[in-house]
């Protein structure tokens, strides 16, 4: 087995690159994924019951992100046979927030070896040595890392602002804006602010944006310009 060193991706870097089984057969990543945004998460262990709680919760909404161009794709340091076991058991005797006969479509890494997630910085030492955290990489359809969030094993993670940061990101990238805070499709955007004296001055007397200062605008999308519907 090669050990390779412990080290959390950056926000901008590449996606490290490796192949790994899965549930639904070998993968190359990130090649296999080019050209989409993809949800890469880890979760402790298979058979626990937060996790159980996220995975049908991640597979009920998969058509969801699929339509936002993007995959989900999901790992833990257990077997294949564990993963086929578990995601049986979900299927045939689970119900959670009125899911139920819930199948788990999406590919999801038997990290047995630890080799993917030490290079996503999935397993921290303090808890333990064996199983990852709850992490969630966020990927363009470049490969590179957009986001990260990390959660402990004890606090299931919200898929719906998962799902809004993706329509975040993809906002932003298509427009060439930011979201403020709580941001939800359909309200207002962040215009960039002005770069020189003179372009302060023009901000303030352009009447196509609503500015709070020079450095602070907003304005509204069109409707149908974020990726997804509005609630
Ligand atoms: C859970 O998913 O419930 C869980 C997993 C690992 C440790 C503790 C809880």
């Amino acid at each position: 087995m090669t050990e390779t060193a412990v080290r959390v991706p950056l926000i901008g870097e590449d996606a490290p690159r490796f192949e790994a089984e899965t549930t639904q057969g070998m993968i190359k990543f990130p090649d296999d994924f080019h050209g989409k945004w993809v949800i890469f998460f880890s979760h402790p262990a298979d058979f626990t019951p937060v996790c159980t709680t996220e995975f049908m919760t991640f597979a009920s909404m998969q058509k969801e992100f699929q339509a936002m161009n993007c995959e989900l794709l999901g790992l833990s340091i257990d077997s294949t046979f564990s993963h086929i076991a578990w995601l049986r058991t979900i299927r045939e005797k689970v119900e959670f927030h009125g899911m139920k006969d819930v199948e788990v479509l999406f590919p999801v890494i038997s990290d047995l070896s630890m080799e993917v997630a030490r290079k996503y910085g999935m397993v921290h030492s303090e808890v333990s040595a064996t199983q990852a955290v709850r992490a969630v990489f966020v990927i363009d359809p470049k490969g590179k890392i957009r986001a990260l969030i990390y959660y402990p094993a004890s606090a299931g993670r919200n898929l719906e602002e998962i799902k809004r940061l993706l329509i975040a990101l993809q906002t932003a990238d298509a427009h060439g804006v930011a979201t403020p805070a709580n941001w939800k499709p359909g309200e207002e955007v962040i215009v960039p602010p002005p770069g020189s004296c003179g372009a302060a001055k023009e901000r303030m007397a352009d009447k196509t944006v609503r500015s709070l200062d020079w450095f602070l605008s907003f304005k509204r999308l069109e409707e149908g310009q974020e990726t997804a519907p509005r609630a």
